[in-house]
Formats: C-alpha cells, structure tokens, sequence
C-alpha cells in the first residue's frame, strides 16, 4: 500500500482509538520476559508490538489480537540478523562483518530477501537489521554484527540489505520491515565498554556515524532503532536533536522509532536522568520513540501521563500514526500473516547462498604460495574452531539467544565445519586431526597429541580464533590477544617446519603479529555460516579463488588502537613509542590467488568519473575489487588523510586490461564544517585508486573542484 493510502488508513483508525488503545500500540512486549497468559492478555489490551515469539506462539497471540475491539494486528519482530537464525530450522549465513568482506552489496541485498523470506514463513514481520554501527575500536563486542569500520561500506552494504528484506513494495508477500540499528554513534562508547558514553561532537556523528543511516533512509527503511547509550552525556533514547532534528527534519524519515531493550527503564536505573516510570516514559515519547521495546511499565505510566497532561496527546497521536502507518504499508491490516510461499526456511536455495556468501567472505592475508595446496596427501587439520559450529556461526543465533526451549541448544544439520570441508574437499588425502587447544582453556590442553597428529603430514591447517563468549553484549574485550594456548600450539606445530596456512574464525580482529609474520599463509574467515567450513576448504584446495577484502584494519597489539585508515592526522605521526605506525592489515587489503597492476588514473570532472586500467598480471583468472579513496588537500576542519568513497569488482583472465570507472558524486567531495554543514570546499582534492587502503597500493591523482 502506498504511503498515501496507509496514511489514511492509519488516521481512520487512529480516530476510533482511546488512550489506552493507542499507549498500547506503542508498547513492545518481550514474549520470553511474561508467561503465556501475560502474552495473551497484553495481545488483549492491543499491545503494538512483540519481540522474540516464532511460529504458533506469534499465531496464538495474533488470534487474541484481533478479536479485540478494532481488531489492529500485532507486529512480531525478531533478531534474523544473519538469516532467521533464532530459528534452529534457518539458513545460517556469514556474520555482517563477514558478508561486508565480500564488498558485493548484491550479497547483503540476496541474503536480506532469503531471511525476509524465512521470516515471513514463520508468521513474523520485522527484522532488528541491518546494524549500522561503525565498528572503529575492536575491543568492542559487537563488531560482529557490523559492516565494519567505514561509512561509505556500511551504508552501500546496509542500503543493500534493507532492500533484500523490503523487497519493491513492503506490501510484497515476503517483504519485512528492516530497522537501522542502533541510532546512533553507539559503536564508539568510550574504552568500547559497551553502551557506555560516546564522547564525540554532533559534527563528528554527522562525519562520521550518520552517512549509513543517511543511506538506510534513501532506501526508505521503515524502522530505527535507539542505541542504548548516551551522547556527551544525553542518553540517546532523550536525544531530541538526533532523534527528530537530524532523523525526521533532515533525513526525513517517516517510519517509527522503537527504543532498544529497556532504554525506558534504564533511564532510570543505569543512566540516572529520570527519577521514575512516569517521567522516563513521558521524556522518552517526547523525545521521539514511537515504540518502547521490553519495558511493559511504560503502559501505566504513559496511561496516567496522558490523563494528568504530562504527555501530550500531540506526541502520542504523532507515535502512534508512525506505528499504524508502516503497519498498513506492510499489508499487516489486511494480511496479519504474510500469504507468503511456505517451505522457505532452510531451503537448498538459502543453503546455496550461505556457501556463496561464505566464500566471498574469505581474505586471504598472507601467501607464500603454499595455497592453493595441491598434491599434499597427508593434511593435519589442528586447533579449537577447526570444528566448532558454535564458533564458526558466532553471535545471534538459537545458541547464543535461544528462544522457546533453552535445553535444546543442541547444533542442529545441515552445516558443515572446517574439519568436515577439508574431508568433502580434500578426498584424495588423508585427513588428520587434533583440537590442541580450547580458545579459553576451559579442559587442558594437550600441545604435544596435537604435534604428534601433525607430524608426518604434508600440511598443516591451524583453525584458531574467538568462542561466542568473547563476542556479543557485555563481552566487550580488554586485550585482543589469542587467548588460552592457542599461540603456545602456534608455536609448536611451527617448529615443525611443515607448510602451515593459519585460518582465523573469529567475530572481529585478534592481535595475531607472529601467526600474520611465520604461518605460510593467513586466511581471515570470521564467523562464516552454516558452509564456512566447506568454503575455506575450498579455497584452500584453489577449488575458488580468494576475493574478500578486509572492512576493518587489524591491530598488531590492542594498545595500537584506534587504527582505523580514515584518521586525521597527528603531529608526531599518530605514533606510539612502543609500536609501529602501521596497522598489522589495513582496511581493504586482500589477496588473490593472481596478481593485479593498476595504471593510468583519470577524471572526469564533468561526469565525476574516476576511471583506472586494471591488468592481471598473474597466471589464472582472478577478481579485483578496485578502490577509490579521496583527500581534501586544505580544507576550513582536519578531514581524515584518506576517505573511501568508491569501489567496483573486475574479473580478468590472465594478462587481460581494462578500464574501469568509479563514479563518484558532489557528495564525496564534501565535509562538515565547523558549523555542522555538510559543504564542498573548492580547492584540490588528490584522488586514489588501487588495490586497498595503503598507500603503496594506490595510484593518485590531484583535481581541483569549484
Ligand atoms: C538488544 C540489542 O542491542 C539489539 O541489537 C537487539 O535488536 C535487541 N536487544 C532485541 O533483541
């Protein structure tokens, strides 16, 4: 339905509706936080919203809902960041920071549909994604769950996937709702403690944290959600000026606001602004959360507010016509369950996408041509997440958040581990293996079995990484080192002196200084789905070729951080006494199982078109994902010494050229200025093209703007 029609829709019933009925639909129910009964009566008193039900339980809820009086449905949202993956039964696909490896938007976009797919299958509606938070400083827990350090990526891959789950129309049989999460800057808390205070300007959130939800809001994403933390000191969830200045007067956005989990309530227990309900409640709806997630209290408190005049019917009308209206632009008031296609979750076709999506999430860091591995007969395959679904699938998913029945956390098939790949893959060898090690030490390690079963062997493939309990909410991580014996077995098998290729499955960047400067060869696969396993075996075995690219720099020692690529400068270089100036793996490095020279850099300042010839200098065919990168020269603020602002993908067959264009817009030029306005400043700009982020890997070119 279009945004007229829901418009009216939305108004018509807004008129027949009490104050009850309406502080009702701005309330969020979380199903596993009330017994059945609770879920039943709140579906009664016209709760808007649950979060966390799948299935037959969201359809009893439903059937409550509209036997009420105007009958207006319940909308179910989930967490289906990854895939429906509280659902045992889904199609598990690579972490984001994973997908935003592949740097192909088309990915996010096919693995969104294939999740609005599964998650319309089970009766729901809405998706807590894409997070679009930066993920700057990698002690952070939930780095995860991001597109990675930069704006420019995560808004392409975030646009992307909020078009794969809304599909043309959000009335579409199996379009969802996507929510741009979390609003906003809530990835840069101080000291990356989760939720803690984010010191930065409002001219840096605009720089900086905004560019992705400008992009979530072009592609008209219905739903935002609150960060938990605070700005400066003003707890998101009261930031009126980002809440409605920014989001609704500037970017324009005409969907509705829900609050992360309990934002009301920690109001008043963690962040101290607020003395009780009845003042978060009537203080986080002026504010401008239209829908309150988990915090049931709000119901009274917002009720009474109403009655006595402290929450003006004004905002509520306002909230509410927000909620009503992407209902009825959902199709929800006429179909409360999507007539979608039926026998979607965890279709071979989804299953297929994971294995793609897998694969181009690899990047290879380092080779010294062991890979690919070719003749070996004999590969030991050693270390703890060479066969830990758990690890391999990371947060997010029915064992680390599960939901109906807690006791059957058990993993459940189809996936396949790294172990298990190198035996589908590797059929003509024989295949050893050993776990060495635990990732936290939790039962002893045995170094020595593990050096037996690799001795003798041709190959050595090393899995070492994170477990899910060092990634997620309230894992935020003090040293980024591998922990437990992992180094220790390293170590070990090294001396061996057999060709080791060190694959890393972890939720974010580990300090890993002598695994990157000793092992023969370095493939980064962070947490790669239910077919992870098989598509590191595969590009081990050349089956495919190396194309991901890394959307975050490592750091050599977690005292070296921040070392994102888009600094500003410093006068002494930025530089620790004690460390090197340069990350251990800069933003969009990679390699291939080729090589790439790039000539001839050119622009058009009439089309804005940067164009580049790329050339495979390498023996096999191979992909190149060509980046541009931008510098204001002299500029009226310090702007970051070089800014992503294109990329596109090449395929050339061995010794072949071409030239390839990147266009670019008046908006890569520009910067915020002192006065928080975004502007081109005339003068010289040097352009970059090339194959990452460093410098020795980009050509340059200088241009003037007017
Ligand atoms: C809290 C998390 O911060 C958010 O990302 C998630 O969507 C909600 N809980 C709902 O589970």
């Amino acid at each position: 339905m279009n945004k007229q029609d829901a418009h009216a829709r939305a108004e018509s019933l807004l008129k027949q509706m009490t104050v009850e009925e309406k502080i009702a639909q701005m309330t969020q129910i979380s199903y596993a936080g009330c017994t059945r009964e609770e879920a039943l009566m709140w579906a009664e008193r016209g709760a808007g919203s649950f979060l966390h039900v799948l299935g037959d339980d969201a359809r009893e809820i439903q059937q409550t809902a509209l036997h009420t009086r105007l009958g207006i449905p319940v909308l179910f949202g989930i967490d289906a960041v990854h895939g429906h993956c509280l659902n045992r039964d889904a199609a598990i696909f690579p972490s984001q920071l994973s997908m935003a490896c592949s740097f192909n938007p088309e990915l996010p976009k096919k693995i969104g549909r294939a999740t609005a797919e599964e998650v319309a299958e089970d009766g729901l509606h809405w998706t807590f994604a894409p997070v679009l938070c930066l993920a700057r400083d990698p002690r952070w827990g939930r780095v995860d769950e991001t597109f990675g350090e930069d704006p420019y990526l995560a808004g392409e891959m975030g646009a992307a996937m909020i078009r794969g789950f809304q599909g043309d129309q959000l009335d579409d049989p199996e379009s969802i709702l996507a929510c741009a999460k979390h609003y906003i800057a809530y990835g840069e808390a101080v000291g990356a403690r989760d939720a803690c205070d984010t010191e930065v300007t409002m001219r840096k959130v605009r720089e900086v944290f905004l560019p992705p939800f400008r992009k979530a809001m072009e592609a008209d994403c219905a739903t935002v959600m609150t960060a938990y933390g605070s700005l400066d000191g003003t707890p998101l969830t009261l930031h009126e000026e980002v809440l409605k200045r920014v989001l609704r007067d500037e970017l324009g956005f005409k969907g509705f606001v829900v609050t992360d989990w309990d934002n009301v309530n920690s109001l008043i227990t963690n962040q101290h602004v607020c003395a009780d309900m009845e003042d978060a409640s009537v203080k986080a709806a002026q504010a401008g959360n239209d829908m309150m997630m988990r915090t049931k209290e709000f119901y009274e408190a917002a009720v009474a507010a109403c009655k006595d005049g402290r929450l003006s019917m004004e905002q509520v009308d306002t909230a509410v016509m927000h909620i009503l209206t992407v209902k009825a632009e959902l199709g929800l008031l006429d179909y409360p369950e999507k007539p979608c296609r039926k026998g979607r979750i965890g279709c071979e076709e989804h299953r297929a996408l994971a294995l793609d999506a897998a694969r181009e999430g690899l990047v290879l860091l380092r080779n010294n041509g062991m890979l690919p591995l070719k003749g070996a007969k004999k590969i030991a395959v050693i270390g703890p997440n060479a066969d830990d679904i758990r690890a391999q699938y990371g947060d997010w998913t029915y064992f680390t958040h599960p939901m109906n029945n807690p006791d059957e956390t058990e993993p459940q098939r189809p996936y396949t581990t790294v172990l298990e790949g190198m035996g589908n893959v590797f059929t003509d060898a024989e295949i050893v293996y050993h776990k060495g090690c635990d990732v936290m030490n939790r039962t002893p390690s045995d170094l020595e079995g593990a050096v037996a079963a690799a001795k003798g062997c041709d190959a050595i493939v090393l899995v070492l990484g994170d477990t899910i309990q060092q990634a997620g909410e309230t894992h935020d991580r003090a040293d980024l080192s591998l922990t437990g014996d992992q180094d220790a077995l390293f170590r070990k098998l090294r001396a061996l002196g057999i060709p080791m290729t060190v694959v890393l499955m972890s939720s974010k960047p580990l300090c890993i200084p002598a695994e990157a400067a000793e092992a023969d060869a370095l493939v980064v696969a962070f947490n790669g789905g239910m077919a992870g396993g098989q598509a590191i075996a595969e590009l081990l075995a050349g089956k495919i070729a190396p194309v991901g690219r890394l959307p975050i720099s490592f750091p050599v020692h977690t005292g070296q951080i921040p070392v994102y690529y888009n600094s500003l400068t410093g006068w002494h270089g930025g530089k620790y006494e004690d460390q090197p100036a340069e990350p251990l793996f800069a933003f969009g490095e990679g390699l291939g199982y080729t090589t790439f020279a790039y000539s001839d850099l050119a622009f058009d300042p009439e089309t804005l078109q940067l164009t580049v010839t790329v050339t495979n200098t390498g023996d096999v065919e191979g992909t190149e994902t060509v980046q541009a990168y931008l510098r204001d020269v002299v500029s009226s603020v310090m702007t970051p010494v070089k800014k992503f602002v294109a990329f596109t993908k090449v395929t050339l067959n061995a010794g072949e050229s071409k030239t390839v264009s990147l266009p670019l817009s008046r908006e890569s030029f520009s910067l915020i200025n002192a006065k928080e306005q975004q502007v081109v400043e005339p003068g010289e700009f040097l352009l970059m093209a090339g194959h990452s982020s460093k410098d020795a890997d980009l050509l340059t070119l200088s241009v003037q703007m007017a």
